[in-house]
């Protein structure tokens, strides 16, 4: 099971102070190498005793870790993360239950969602410095470490730097999945219905889409912004033909010292992609002076 279902699994059986201790090791997280449990009564108010009996269920869920050496602390790890973001949404009514994954990526997990009104949504949990700790020693390395706490901001950034594209984007009118909400390390954004241009075997018009995606860049670059990682995975098909580009934490604005290069290698990766496997004709450098001059 992964680490989303394990949340969604668990928040049926955490209540609402569990969830505080969770969010005060969270804010302890900021400060602390390891939170000391003081700092836990300091945030939530509790007694020592109600403190305990919370962490110590959160500790059964296996949602955090806990430390004796060289102070007693806690750790929260990616399932309570996730937990804490879902309990955040499912709070809200932005979503109502997770439903299947639908991308499994080295740095992102995607499942379908189902909002209050029965609109599937994506949810993508950005997941960076992910860590197992099946290996003791390793572990004991880790939390030796001051990167052990990295992965939470790591991957909170990546979401919020990927919904500020998604916005930039939407409002240029880029063919991109309307942006809904963001927490934590979770963005909802609209569900397309598709699949990556890299399943695809042949289309229609190949000219036309590969115009169509170029298009698509050209209102990107005039509104200041490069991918970075355009590619045929990081384009949809829907049912209707259309491109969506999606992907787009790693995204950088115009006038990055290496724009130039890097424009031409996204769309050089695209006009590539084309012109080897669909047979079209436009060579990169045609791409880019198209995607440039609109
Ligand atoms: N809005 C969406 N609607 C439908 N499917 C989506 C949506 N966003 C992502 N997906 C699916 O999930 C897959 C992974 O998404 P995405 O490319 O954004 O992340 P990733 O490649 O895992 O991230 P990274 O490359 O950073 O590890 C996509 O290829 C696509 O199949
Ligand atoms: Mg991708």
């Amino acid at each position: 099971m992964s680490s989303a279902e394990k949340a969604a699994q668990i928040i049926t059986q955490v209540d609402k102070h569990d969830i505080r201790v969770l969010t005060a090791i969270e804010l302890g997280m900021i400060k602390f190498h390891v939170v000391p449990p003081r700092e836990l009564i300091r945030i939530t108010g509790f007694s020592q005793g109600r403190l305990d009996f919370h962490l110590n269920r959160l500790y059964r869920n296996d949602l955090i870790y806990r430390q004796s050496d060289p102070y007693l602390g806690y750790l929260m790890n990616y399932t309570a993360y996730d937990l804490l973001a879902l309990n955040a949404i499912v709070k809200a009514r932005l979503i109502d239950f997770l439903g299947p994954s639908i991308g499994v990526g080295k740095e992102a997990d995607v499942f379908e969602g189902v909002t209050s009104e029965e609109v599937t949504v994506a949810l993508k949990f950005h997941r960076l410095g992910r860590t197992s700790f099946r290996d003791t020693k390793r572990k004991r390395e880790y939390l030796a470490e001051r990167r052990h706490t990295s992965w939470l901001h790591q991957s909170r950034l990546a979401a919020e730097f990927e919904f500020k594209a998604l916005q930039l984007m939407y409002e240029a009118g880029v063919s991109v999945p309307k942006p809904i909400h963001q927490n934590r390390h979770i963005i909802i954004m609209e569900y397309i219905k598709g699949v990556q241009l890299s399943d695809i075997i042949s289309l229609e018009d190949p000219e036309e889409f590969l115009m169509s995606i170029l298009d698509n860049m050209r209102l990107v670059y005039k509104a200041g912004v490069i991918h970075t990682d355009l590619s045929e995975y990081n384009i949809l098909i829907d049912e209707d033909g259309r491109d969506w580009i999606i992907d787009w934490p790693q995204y950088i604005l115009t006038d990055h010292h290496n724009a130039e290069e890097i424009l031409a290698r996204d769309i050089g990766n695209v006009a590539h992609y084309f012109k080897r496997k669909h047979e079209t004709s436009m060579s990169n450098q045609e791409a880019v002076e198209y995607v440039k001059t609109g």
